[in-house]
């Protein structure tokens, strides 16, 4: 059965994702081919919290298919602060739009915004919970620089406990073969129980938990950095106190390997020295692009326009 909404990352059978990341590689490739086919239906963005690149690849990826968007960069600008709730937004909205893709600062909102809905929800980030099309963007552009999703140490830094991206990534990881977790955090910002118990010691997969990124440099092939979410901690002193814990340099880099890369779902704040950018191993900017090419593929299968023949 076709998947109507997208909430978490495991919405998605594997099969799937493989589907959507070659689409989005196709696409990629010739992308002119693929500008017509989303004529006349329109996407609307409804942005509880604030986002660059997720809400502006979401639009971009929509007219590049030839369609419209509309929607609200934050809640301020929408009738939530009169009291709206989700469900009624989203039953209205289903009447103006297509498809949806719906961020929101609570963990929850955009699978209670799908029971309302008549058009298909793209969860764009849940609280500290999923972000599935980041999770789709990351895998593509691992797919695209290794040509494999399997067989790979990848090592995650930064924010482990609130960082929605690398919790979804672990979840999408851990259903290919041979993947290997270097988990680097202060001990606050390890990862949440479940994921550590129900998934990555349930699932047998090999992983370490660690604050050394030194010592574990040299054995990754993908450091996926992220930032230390500020707008997560419930007080400034605990942020102030560890929001520098990591901060990859070009010192560090020579402790990498010579073909590991290195990904940030960005925003980044200090993790990353803008000294790494012009490193060949730094494809963040990169990984942002991709981020058009696969919601391009999944707004085409949820629409159900992905099988449709393109010559
Ligand atoms: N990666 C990401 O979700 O970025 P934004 O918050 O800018 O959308």
């Amino acid at each position: 059965m076709r998947l109507k909404h997208l909430i978490s990352p495991l919405d998605l059978t594997v099969d799937a994702v493989d589907d959507i990341i070659d689409l989005g590689l196709k696409i990629m490739e010739n992308p002119e081919k693929y500008a017509h086919i989303c004529e006349g239906k329109k996407l609307a963005t409804l942005f509880y919290e604030p986002s660059t690149r997720t809400r502006l690849s979401f639009e971009a990826a929509m007219l590049n298919l030839g369609g419209q968007v509309l929607g609200f960069s934050s809640a301020d600008s929408s009738s939530a602060t009169k009291g709206e709730s989700v469900a009624d937004t989203i039953r209205v909205i289903s009447s103006y739009a297509d498809i949806c893709a719906m961020r929101h600062p609570k963990e929850g909102a955009p699978m209670v915004a799908s029971l309302y809905s008549s058009i298909p929800i793209i969860n764009a980030g849940d609280g500290g919970h999923n972000h599935p099309t980041q999770t789709l963007t990351d895998l593509i552009t691992i797919k695209k620089l290794m040509g494999r999703l399997n067989d790979i140490t990848i090592g995650m830094c930064g924010d482990l406990k609130f960082g929605r991206t690398v919790h979804s990534l672990i979840n999408a990881l851990v259903r290919y073969k041979q993947i290997r977790f270097v988990l680097i955090s202060p001990k606050e910002l390890m990862i949440p129980d479940y994921l550590r118990k129900d998934v990555l010691e349930a699932g047998n997969i090999r992983h370490i938990e660690t604050d050394d990124l030194e010592s574990f440099l040299p054995i990754v092939d993908i450091l996926y950095m992220t930032r230390v979410q500020r707008e997560r901690f419930f007080n400034e002193e605990d942020y102030i106190r560890l929001k520098d814990s990591f901060i990859l340099d070009a010192a560090k880099m020579q402790l990498a390997k010579e073909d590991m890369f290195v990904m940030h779902p960005l925003p980044r704040v200090n993790e990353i020295a803008s000294e790494v950018d012009n490193d060949p191993r730094a494809v963040y900017f990169q990984q942002a692009k991709m981020g058009v090419y696969v919601r391009m593929a999944l707004i085409m299968h949820l629409l159900a326009l992905d099988t449709i023949p393109i010559s």
